[in-house]
């Protein structure tokens, strides 16, 4: 069968921070091309690898029982940009453009296809390269659920599993100790995972990147929970969220990266002032890569399957510069240059703000 095609080797890569489902899709690309008799080739540690020609020719024992499984089997890297590679010269970050070695491996490879899996920044990176005459494929993952031209990425449904597990686990104690408990979820810049896994977890107040909260707001919400005899509290935090006026929290910068930003520290800041604001105990959780560790969910599964086996149809049929997506129930294939021109951010008229707020969760916001 692979006579009759035109596209014979085909390459893989993971790039970016992982998420459960990255080998449910390797293996919907993989199982079906080695099927029509195609060569399959993992990079390994995602862009670093085509920088550095790092790869290994996979088969089907390499991608059998892996469908539940987390984290790659290729590696990943989000310090691997070619256009943006961090070089350490005398103890200092230099940055370089080392992508013309990327083209020599692809070249070298006789890769007639990549399928790239990643998020914004892969499918950024994929774009550039498709520029330099690459033929890409992608494939749309994070937890994060950022990408516009889909309706969902693999790895936020199980992210949010995670963390609606999480809220009820802190429910049962928040309601032993009377206490407010405060979780940090992450998401970057945008809320998706807060809200979903928010309005999952029975979350009494939910804070969004999106939505910049009034620290009143939430101080008067969880005394009144209290004067009703509720006498505990669940705030669940986006690591993005910012008060009015106020800024993004930071753990850090890493320069390595492209987008140099690590959150965190919201969850505990958020606690803190809660306690010193209105004397109510209260304690703080960050879930961290526990949202992107472990099986991923059966929704992630199917969704993955049905990503890896489009893409390798696309690949096939030789459209390139394309992005299997998520539109309904549909998986349809838009232009990645489409997928990287607009983030998906929470809108405050989104179905599941309003449907959350129906049922009195508070935003930290008087209107939305
Ligand atoms: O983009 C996925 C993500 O998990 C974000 O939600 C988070 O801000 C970031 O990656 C964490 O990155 P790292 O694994 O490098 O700490």
């Amino acid at each position: 069968m692979s006579k009759k095609l035109k596209v014979k080797r085909i390459g893989i890569l993971t790039g970016g921070g992982d998420c459960p489902g990255l080998n449910a899709v390797i293996r919907g690309v993989t199982k079906p091309a080695l099927d029509y008799g195609l060569k399959v080739f993992g990079i390994l540690d995602g862009f670093e690898g085509l920088v550095e020609g790092k790869a290994q020719e996979l088969y089907n024992k390499d991608v059998s029982g892996i469908l539940a499984t987390g984290g790659t089997i290729l590696g990943s890297s989000n310090k691997g940009d070619p256009f943006h590679w961090p070089e350490e010269v005398e103890g200092k970050i230099k940055i370089v453009d080392r992508s013309k070695e990327a083209l020599k491996y692809y070249e070298a490879w006789n890769i007639d296809a990549l399928i790239a899996i990643g998020g914004d920044g892969t499918m950024h990176i994929s774009q550039k390269l498709s520029d330099m005459g690459m033929n890409i494929v992608g494939v749309p993952k994070t937890i994060d659920n950022d990408l516009e031209a889909t309706d969902q990425t693999f790895g936020h449904d199980s992210a949010v599993y995670v963390v609606s597990e999480a809220l009820d686990r802190l429910h049962t104690t928040a309601s032993s100790h009377h206490r407010v408990m405060v979780i940090e979820v992450m998401g970057r810049y945008a809320g998706w995972i807060a809200l979903n896994g928010g309005l999952a977890g029975g979350a009494d107040i939910i804070l969004l990147p999106e939505i910049p909260f009034d620290w009143n707001i939430i101080y008067d919400r969880v005394l009144m929970r209290n004067m009703m005899g509720k006498r505990f509290s669940i705030v669940c935090v986006a690591e993005g969220a910012k008060p009015k006026n106020g800024g993004l929290i930071m753990k850090g910068k890493d320069l390595k990266r492209t987008d140099p930003v690590q959150l965190g520290g919201v969850g505990e800041f958020v606690a803190k002032k809660i306690n010193e604001n209105t004397g109510l105990e209260t304690r703080y959780t960050v879930l961290g890569h526990l949202q992107r560790g472990g099986s991923p969910t059966p929704y992630d599964r199917i969704l993955s399957t049905k990503f890896g086996t489009n893409a390798i149809q696309l690949a096939i049929k030789g459209q390139f510069g394309k992005m299997v997506a998520l539109k309904g129930s549909e998986i349809k294939s838009v232009k990645i240059v489409d997928a990287i021109s607009k983030q998906k951010l929470v809108k405050p008229k989104d179905q599941a703000v309003l449907a959350a707020s129906a049922v009195g969760v508070s935003f930290g916001t008087e209107h939305l």
